[in-house]
């Protein structure tokens, strides 16, 4: 409780700053210069097409301007090549942010012929929120006049046409989509602005039917004060949620205290590192091609919390950002993955099952359990094991591990039950159990449960192993103990113990 109180103080702190920068740059609007802001006619000075020849955003690009051709020439728009146009969000700053420089150059790389042209309309988004979001169908429209130009002057196919919106900029795209003439290849928008457009129809907002393929990235839609910065409901043909769409690994109050920054500003930072992430998300799609990162199709993110999505069949897995693959038309198709704080942002997911068995004084546990894997390459750390609910007894518990690396071939887990000395949560919580279960002659009673298998599989391969206690005799697990398993033959111990019961 005192955790999401501190959250919503936070947030409410960077609402307030964000506003407050917002009407303090107002003022500025006031003056008489920019009163033709508002005046049509002058549209065409507040959207600049910036088509980028240097991987350096400080080298200027080459304008392109809608309706002369020669302006095309002078650029060298190759219109057989693939379009992207990069479409920004409201701004506070009134300057590029530090992601259109990692963008624009990690796209120039990874295609070096297309054309990348950014979409400047700093001076209409540098405005109040509202009056920002009021000017993204006007923009929309100006950028599809642009394409609508290029196809019908200068036959661009429009397939080729690619547009990635981050923020606001991601509605601005699909006004653009729903406004050119034909249907537009693909739009990417990398976490959509919440704000104004949640709940919104989707001839208000970015929506499936804005180009052949829409891919989303959501990576802020916590909720607060009844509102979320990015927008929470799915609105593409495909709808990414990393870690859940929530917090966001490397984001948190601390790591960015500890981190390079130090000493950071505000809590603003929490915000703009967790809404950007998006941005990172596909950046890094585009230089780790060989590396993907997969996410998993699941009804909702505590379902896949459990380990119970991981399946590829039927389209149900997909890459992610620049890498993903089209889809027949499956509208709001809800897609999870959790990734590392850092790029290579990718990681691997395992799905773990195994049977829990009761056997002595466990009715109340609460265990803490602990994977270490060993893989062909290497191993990795002790990784807890996150069963949302209690360990359900003499049931298969499903759980999800998330390991930041690959190890190879998994060779062999260690399942361990936390002691009551190795950390101080752990040692409360076994306190207060070790008071309960002291018998009636005053020693403690162990809790004692059985574990025969652990089934994996692993979301990135796809493959499925089954491993058994190395020692068959060693199946039994108390607080503080280890069980080590070693792979097997699927259904190693079923047969012979059905044997066993015919025997007896
Ligand atoms: C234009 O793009 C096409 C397709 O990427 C490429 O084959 C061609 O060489 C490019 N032309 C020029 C002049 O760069
Ligand atoms: C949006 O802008 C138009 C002019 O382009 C104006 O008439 C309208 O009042 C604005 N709406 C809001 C909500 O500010
Ligand atoms: C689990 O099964 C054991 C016996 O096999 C039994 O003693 C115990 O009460 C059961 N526990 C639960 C929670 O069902």
């Amino acid at each position: 409780m005192k955790n999401i109180t501190f959250s919503l103080w936070i947030v409410l702190l960077c609402e307030i700053s964000l506003f407050a920068s917002g009407v303090e740059d107002n003022e500025l609007f006031k003056d008489e210069e920019f009163k033709v802001l508002y005046d049509d006619d002058a549209l065409h000075d507040q959207i600049t097409y910036n088509m980028r020849k240097s991987l350096n955003l400080d080298v200027d690009g080459c304008i392109l301007l809608p309706g002369e051709k020669r302006s095309l020439q002078e650029c060298g728009f190759n219109v057989t090549a693939k379009t992207f146009f990069i479409i920004h969000g409201w701004t506070t700053s009134g300057m590029f942010e530090g992601w259109m420089q990692k963008l624009v150059s990690a796209m120039m790389q990874r295609e070096p012929e297309a054309n990348v042209v950014i979409v400047d309309w700093i001076p209409m988004a540098h405005q109040l929120y509202p009056d920002a979001v009021n000017h993204t169908h006007q923009v929309g429209l100006s950028v599809a006049t642009t394409i609508n130009w290029l196809q019908e002057e200068q036959q661009l196919p429009l397939q080729n046409v690619h547009l990635i919106g981050y923020s606001l900029g991601a509605h601005v795209a699909g006004f653009a989509g729903t406004s050119v003439r034909g249907t537009i290849g693909r739009i990417t928008g990398l976490d959509p602005a919440g704000p104004m457009f949640e709940g919104v129809g989707d001839d208000k907002r970015l929506s499936s039917g804005d180009a052949d393929f829409v891919d989303i990235l959501h990576t802020y839609t916590r909720e607060a004060l009844g509102m979320s910065i990015g927008i929470q409901q799915p609105i593409g043909d495909i709808d990414i949620y990393p870690n859940g769409g929530d917090v966001q690994p490397g984001c948190s109050l601390s790591e960015m205290l500890t981190g390079a920054a130090g000493g950071s500003e505000c809590f603003m930072d929490v915000i703009k590192c967790e809404h950007e992430r998006a941005v990172l998300l596909f950046v890094d799609s585009l230089m780790n091609n060989e590396y993907m990162s997969l996410a998993y199709q699941c009804t909702d993110p505590e379902r896949f919390k459990k380990g119970i999505c991981l399946s590829c069949r039927k389209n149900r897995c997909n890459n992610i950002g620049y890498n993903a693959k089209k889809m027949r038309k499956r509208s709001n198709c809800k897609m999870y993955l959790k990734t590392r704080a850092a790029t290579p942002f990718g990681g691997i997911h395992y799905q773990m099952k195994m049977h829990v068995f009761n056997r002595k004084h466990a009715d109340d546990a609460d265990p803490t359990f602990h994977v270490k894997l060993y893989g062909a390459h290497h191993d990795t750390d002790d990784l807890h094991v996150d069963l949302p609910n209690k360990v359900g007894l003499n049931l298969t518990n499903t759980f999800l591990v998330f390991n930041e690396d690959d190890i190879g071939d998994l060779l062999k887990i260690r399942l361990s039950w936390e002691g009551a000395t190795e950390s101080l949560g752990s040692f409360w919580k076994n306190m207060k159990k070790s008071f309960w279960s002291w018998n009636s002659n005053g020693t403690p009673i162990n809790q004692v449960l059985e574990v025969r298998r652990i089934r994996v599989k692993c979301g990135e391969t796809q493959k499925k192993f089954t491993f058994c206690a190395q020692d068959p005799s060693v199946t039994e697990i108390s607080p503080g103990q280890v069980i080590t398993y070693i792979k097997c033959r699927d259904g190693w111990e079923v047969k012979p113990s059905k044997k066993r019961l015919h025997n007896l």
